[in-house]
């Protein structure tokens, strides 16, 4: 679905901003909706992508779970309407505070990574006279052919419990009174856009289902994580959500009244948000020209971080082509956008928009050079 850039409204808006065109994310919400309910796959939507709390709010009453990553993650889930039920907690490094919480809000499960962190959780819900739900967090060892740093299912990954620690960590936790292990949990990484990792996954998935199941022990979920990717070279384009539910369905043997759960995040909100902001200076440079704008890393961290693409265009121009190098204003060389792109030719003034924004823009922006964080500007408001 397109989004509508609504120009003649944003010349009122201070730039820069996030553009957030709420009809795209209702139509892939409407998809997943439809898919989840046509599988009966348990989708908790992964907030670390955006934690906006209308986008929150908007994703909550399609009647979907939350996956969160902090305390603060869980707080603004229940505040944004998510239902406690739907709520799974996963992170290498949860505080005492943090699993407080958690267990205050006596959320669906904890999605667990070591045998330390087991034993804080179990001594906790005693201390607060709570049973946690938890999951294992296990490495796969599956290599998401993705970016090194949104890679985390392989041998040298801080993330899950190694396949060799499983048996351990079954029989410590048939010793702890507050704690019911409900089943598996995996995340292999970000930006997979390669389905057949997914279907590795699966079978891997499958393997270990069946060590737990030579052990007597019958899982009541299956936790795959997130990670579908999107096209960032065409920004219109929904991702993928049927093929990703028919694979899944394909590859994974559920047992009898085994639940699948996964958490997207990137997929659910990444093409409805688009950074705006304007031309401040054209500049030459020695062998390229500058456009300079007035958004920069600190707003959209992605490609100085990891070199990600972001499709940049010129919403107000439509002239000859030229190329630019397309940058901010913050005081780091890797304040860049983008190198020698194409663009209509461009002048101070002119809107620009860096596509497919929405998920891990606005919430990895940062005060850097105390510049300002930008506000998000919702269609449904112009
Ligand atoms: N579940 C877990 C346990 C995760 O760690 C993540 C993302 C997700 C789900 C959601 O994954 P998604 O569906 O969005 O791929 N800042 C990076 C991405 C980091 C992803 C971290 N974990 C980026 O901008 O590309």
């Amino acid at each position: 679905m397109k989004t509508n850039f609504k120009t003649d409204k944003f010349n009122e808006i201070q730039t820069p901003f996030y553009y957030y065109d709420l009809d795209v994310l209702r139509n892939s919400l409407d998809v997943i909706r439809k898919e989840s309910e046509n599988s009966g796959y348990k989708v908790h939507y992964a907030i670390k992508a955006n934690h906006n709390p209308r986008i929150l709010k908007l994703i909550a009453s399609y009647g979907f779970g939350a996956d969160c990553v902090s305390g603060n993650e869980v707080t603004a889930a229940l505040n944004a309407g998510f239902s406690p039920d739907g709520i799974v907690f996963a992170g290498v490094g949860k505080t005492d505070r943090e699993i407080e919480t958690a267990l205050d809000a006596d959320i669906f499960c904890f999605n667990c990574e070591s045998i330390p962190e087991l034993e804080v959780i179990n001594h906790l819900a005693a201390k607060h006279n709570r049973m946690a739900r938890v999951a294992l967090r296990i490495n796969p060892y599956i290599d998401a052919h993705t970016h090194k740093h949104i890679t985390t299912g392989i041998e040298e990954s801080k993330f899950g419990i190694n396949t060799w620690e499983i048996e351990e960590v079954v029989r410590r936790i048939s010793g702890m009174n507050n704690i019911k292990m409900l089943g598996m949990h995996f995340h292999i990484g970000s930006q997979i856009t390669r389905m057949p990792v997914f279907k590795s996954l699966c079978t891997r998935i499958n393997e270990l289902q069946s060590w737990f199941t030579n052990h007597g022990q019958h899982l009541e979920i299956l936790n795959i994580g997130g990670g579908l990717g999107i096209d960032y070279e065409n920004p219109d384009k929904r991702p993928g959500f049927e093929d990703y539910f028919s694979l899944i369905n394909e590859f994974v043997d559920l047992l009898p009244g085994q639940q699948l759960h996964m958490e997207p995040g990137r997929s659910i909100v990444g093409q409805c948000g688009s950074l705006i902001s304007r031309v401040l200076y054209i500049k030459n440079g020695s062998n390229t020209m500058f456009a300079i704008l007035d958004a920069g890393m600190t707003d959209l961290i992605r490609p100085a971080l990891y070199q990600a693409h972001h499709k940049i265009e010129n919403l107000s121009s439509s002239g000859n082509i030229f190329r630019y190098d397309v940058v901010g204003p913050v005081c780091e060389s890797s304040d860049t956008f983008a190198k020698y792109i194409e663009l209509p030719e461009s002048h101070r003034g002119d809107f620009i928009a860096i596509r497919s924004a929405g998920a891990y823009g606005e919430a990895m922006a940062s005060r850097y050079n105390l510049r300002n964080l930008a506000p998000a500007v919702f269609s449904d408001d112009l």
